[in-house]
């Protein structure tokens, strides 16, 4: 089987958003990758199985260069209508860029982001997750993303770049709009808005260093290189986004998944010390990063009985890698006890997540203030009456209506 052969259906709909694990498990039984239509009008191979998903995630042909991306994204085009897979501001930064400069970028980001740093920022993130907890009161009812899961990570990761207290809230409408689908220019908009913020903020702190993440960005050196004055505003915004809208998602998700599941939450409330293998079975059963891992191919991929052809766009489903039956067993159920085994939430090969440590910690910390300040919380509706966010980024939901 080959692209030619294959009509393109419709995938993301609605429908799709609103359970996308049926559909991922129908395109997992159907084929390795199956090419299918964005709701921008894009065609892209959708990568579904584990096994695959690994090997194109690996696959140095397999590449996401800004400038090619885009030259293949039009040729993939099957509409003359306005926009691209992602805002062109998403797209000038290390993890849309191939080897070497990605590797330079990574190198230099790691000598800044190290793993200190981030364990440094424990007391501090037990400290947020307390703040915001003690704002709130058993038996109330509340949106968990709003009170907590939303100001947790965006407070963390604005105090670690050096970003104003009084900043966050414009920062949560920008980074909204750009990972929602929204319109070619309202998504423009906000992009700008976050580079000219950056800038700024980069020349005060370049005036004025401080122990924040951003000043030790602008101070790292490697032999005679640093970064640009634009890879440094790119970095930043890539860490404020990656760092922000895929965290919320965990706590969101993850709550979720408990709350549904009551015999986990048990276990996991009798035994606090299984927290840290619940964390990322969360990230497994439902990977915030769901399916926007977008690459393209420059030779002809074999991936079983299908070949892609060279010049295509591909789009890794990682949370339907996720739920392979092939590869996890049991794989549609919550079991916070699976042994953390290589799930694929975090990517996997050079552009392997950076913020996978912190994002741990993050989630640890949140869960067990979560669970100790209110044990008994329980879903304010039902499940099947929760909205999921039409995004091609995300997979979380609108709101998370609990009583606490
Ligand atoms: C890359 C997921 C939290 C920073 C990635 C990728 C995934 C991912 C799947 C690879 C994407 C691809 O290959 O196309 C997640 C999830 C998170 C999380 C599920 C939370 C639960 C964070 C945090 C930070 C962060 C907290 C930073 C503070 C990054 C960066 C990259 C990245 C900088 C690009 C790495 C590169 O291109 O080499 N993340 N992430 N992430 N993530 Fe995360």
């Amino acid at each position: 089987m080959t692209g030619t052969e294959t009509a393109p259906a419709t995938f993301f709909t609605p429908e799709f958003f609103q359970d996308p694990q049926r559909y991922q498990a129908e395109l997992r039984a159907d084929a390795p990758a199956r090419q299918v239509i964005t709701p921008n009008g894009f065609k892209v191979w959708v990568v579904s199985r584990y096994e695959e998903a690994k090997a194109v995630l690996a696959d140095p042909t397999v590449q996401k260069s800004g400038a090619r991306m885009g030259e293949i994204s039009a040729k993939n085009k099957v509409d003359d209508s306005e926009g691209r897979p992602f805002a062109d501001e998403l797209n000038q930064h290390m993890l849309a860029m191939d080897p070497p400069d990605h590797t330079r970028l990574r190198r230099l980001v790691t000598k800044a982001f190290t793993a200190r740093r981030i364990e440094q920022m424990r007391p501090r993130i037990e400290e947020i997750t307390a703040e915001l907890l003690g704002k709130l009161t058993a038996g109330d009812r509340v949106d968990l993303l709003d009170v907590f899961a939303f100001p947790l990570p965006i407070t963390v990761i604005s105090e670690l770049l050096g970003v104003d207290d009084e900043d966050r809230d414009t920062f949560r409408v920008n980074s909204n709009i750009l990972i929602s689908s929204g319109g070619a220019e309202e998504v423009g908009a906000a992009g700008q808005w976050m580079v000219a913020y950056f800038m700024k903020l980069i020349a005060d702190k370049r005036a004025n260093l401080g122990d924040d993440l951003l000043s030790a960005l602008i101070e790292t050196s490697e032999d005679d290189d640093r970064f640009s004055e634009q890879e440094l505003v790119s970095m930043a915004f890539l860490l404020l986004i990656a760092g922000h809208e895929t965290t919320v998602n965990l706590i969101g998700n993850g709550v979720l998944a408990l709350l549904t599941n009551p015999d986990q939450l048990e276990r996991l409330k009798a035994d606090p010390s299984l927290l840290a293998t619940a964390v990322d079975e969360f990230l497994r059963y439902r990977s915030p990063v769901n399916m926007s891992t977008f690459r393209f191919t420059t030779e002809p991929v074999v991936l079983g009985d299908v070949t892609i052809p060279a010049e295509q766009l591909v789009l890794v489903g990682l949370g339907s890698a996720n739920r392979d039956e092939n590869h996890f067993e049991n794989a549609d159920q919550l079991d916070i006890t699976r042994p953390v085994g290589g799930h694929l939430a975090f990517g996997h090969g050079i552009h392997y997540c950076l913020g996978a440590p912190l994002a741990r910690l993050e989630g640890e910390i949140a869960f067990r203030g979560l669970l100790t300040a209110f044990p008994d919380m329980k879903l304010a509706v039902p499940a099947s009456e929760l909205q999921w966010r039409f995004s091609m980024l995300m997979h979380g939901l609108e709101e998370l209506p609990v009583v606490l």
